[in-house]
């Protein structure tokens, strides 16, 4: 038999859990920015729309398969299809996932690492230790290599207590404390001049810039990265879910929750660019466009928090810790996934486990600090642009064609007995069956073209 597995300890434990690993970098600096460029409220509107018409039903495909089998993503999509050629096609889209999520992990580590070093700095700086604080927010290999490795760290002891006492436990701890932290700073850059200027420009819609493909494209992409899709992620935190959790409706709290935390954030990052402005910090590129993602976080917003004297510290302190909070919960999510692989299937305590994929990914993403220039973004590429689509197409084909919709509806019964009649039972396996792959088909090969 299977070794015991774990199991969130509560429905607000997996929504904590699944909305950590969601939220991340990817909402609180990639969002408002992306929102900032593409037309402000017009982007908002279209990505809420990609949300809940896209990457929702692929978030229910996962958690759906994953609560079913109750197996990481390998084992559980080699066990859906009856044929077995189809059922080495699941193993090997899962060892897809597997790898693809310690990509991620390996370039995210990194950024995750940056924002360790600035949360540190300011403290450092303020008690006078001026070498350490510059040492830490200047770009060289000793420091990537360093604050990635201790970021590394922090993953793994989060991943080595397990489901209920590691990701669990942590993910209700760090959660509140992001929202509150989040909102609280909101709330001070609101009240600072210039701040009215973003706030218009995040609110006002210009329709004109979101019908481009491109901007569709990339709309899709954030919303799968956002959701942390495609990789088994979701497919696993799902498979820790108890038989008695009706998945339809905590997936779309996960999802709720997520899309708003990235619109939340929008009220913080939006107004502080423009307060940056007011104060003469630049902003914007040479074509007039609004400066890029990094360079608003690490050069903007650190300028911003000069001007502001003592409070700029507490702000700046704050917000990076923010930032490596959203990052850790959802690194944890990551690496559990070769994790569970290699405890399921290979039968390794989670000790070993542990520190034998965390070994390996810190490994890989030591090469990409080493060779930053050629990796990096080849990484970022490969893995957010193709693998993650793809993967995510392949499981909605997993759960719309291969999945018998007989052993569906009883899984959707476990704990709803009138699930047959529920509009979730109407729409979404017709809709996973076609829709999905479809326009997921479309704009991948877009974007490959
Ligand atoms: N969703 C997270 C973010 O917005 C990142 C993330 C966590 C992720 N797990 C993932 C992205 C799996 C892709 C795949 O930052």
């Amino acid at each position: 038999m299977a070794s015991p597995r774990g199991e969130f300890r509560s429905r607000m434990g997996f929504i904590l859990a699944a909305a950590g690993s969601a939220v991340g970098l990817g909402n609180i600096w990639g969002f408002p920015t992306q929102a900032a460029s593409n037309g402000g409220a017009a982007f908002l509107l279209t990505y809420l729309l990609l949300a809940f018409v896209l990457a929702y039903p692929a978030l229910m495909a996962e958690l759906l398969i994953g609560r079913h089998t109750h197996r990481n993503m390998v084992m559980a999509l080699g066990s859906l299809p009856q044929s077995r050629t189809l059922a080495a096609l699941g193993r090997l889209t899962g060892m897809g996932g597997l790898l693809t999520a310690s990509m991620i992990l390996s370039f995210y580590a990194i950024v995750a690492g940056w924002m360790l070093g600035f949360a540190a700095s300011y403290p450092l700086d303020a008690v006078g230790l001026t070498a350490a604080s510059e040492w830490l927010v200047t770009f060289t290999v000793p420091r990537n290599l360093s604050l990635m490795l201790i970021f590394m760290a922090l993953t793994m002891a989060v991943v080595l207590g397990g489901v209920e006492d590691g990701i669990e436990r942590w993910s209700r701890r760090l959660m509140p404390l992001l929202i509150a932290t989040l909102i609280a700073l909101a709330l001070y850059v609101l009240t600072l001049e210039g701040a009215l200027t973003g706030l218009s420009i995040y609110l006002l819609p210009d329709f004109g810039k979101v019908l481009s493909s491109d901007l569709l494209i990339d709309a899709l992409g954030s919303a799968f990265f956002s959701l942390s899709l495609g990789v088994g992620t979701m497919l696993i935190y799902g498979s820790y879910l108890s038989d008695t959790e009706n998945v339809p409706r905590v997936g779309a709290q996960v999802a709720l929750l997520d899309v708003g935390i990235a619109v939340l954030a929008g009220f913080l990052i939006l107004p502080a660019m423009y307060v940056a402005d007011a104060r003469g910090v630049a902003i914007f590129n040479e074509a007039g466009g609004l400066l890029s993602e990094d360079t608003l976080i690490f050069t903007v917003l650190p300028a911003l928090f000069e001007t502001i004297d003592t409070a700029g510290i507490f702000l700046a302190t704050a917000f990076f810790i923010l930032m490596s909070i959203a990052a850790l919960t959802s690194s944890i999510s990551m690496l559990e996934v070769p994790v569970a692989y290699l405890i399921e299937r290979h039968h390794l305590p989670r000790g070993k486990a542990t520190l034998l994929a965390g070994g390996f990914i810190a490994g890989f993403s030591a090469l990409v600090v080493l060779n930053f220039g050629t990796l990096f973004g080849a990484v970022i590429t490969i893995s957010t642009r193709y693998s993650q689509p793809l993967l995510g197409l392949l499981i909605c084909i997993f759960a719309g064609w291969l999945w018998q919709r007989d052993a569906l509806l009883q899984e959707l019964r476990k704990n709803d007995a009138d699930a047959e009649n529920r509009l979730f039972w109407r729409i979404w396996p017709v809709y996973v069956k076609w829709l999905c792959p479809v326009i997921i088909g479309i704009i991948l090969v877009q974007s490959v073209i």
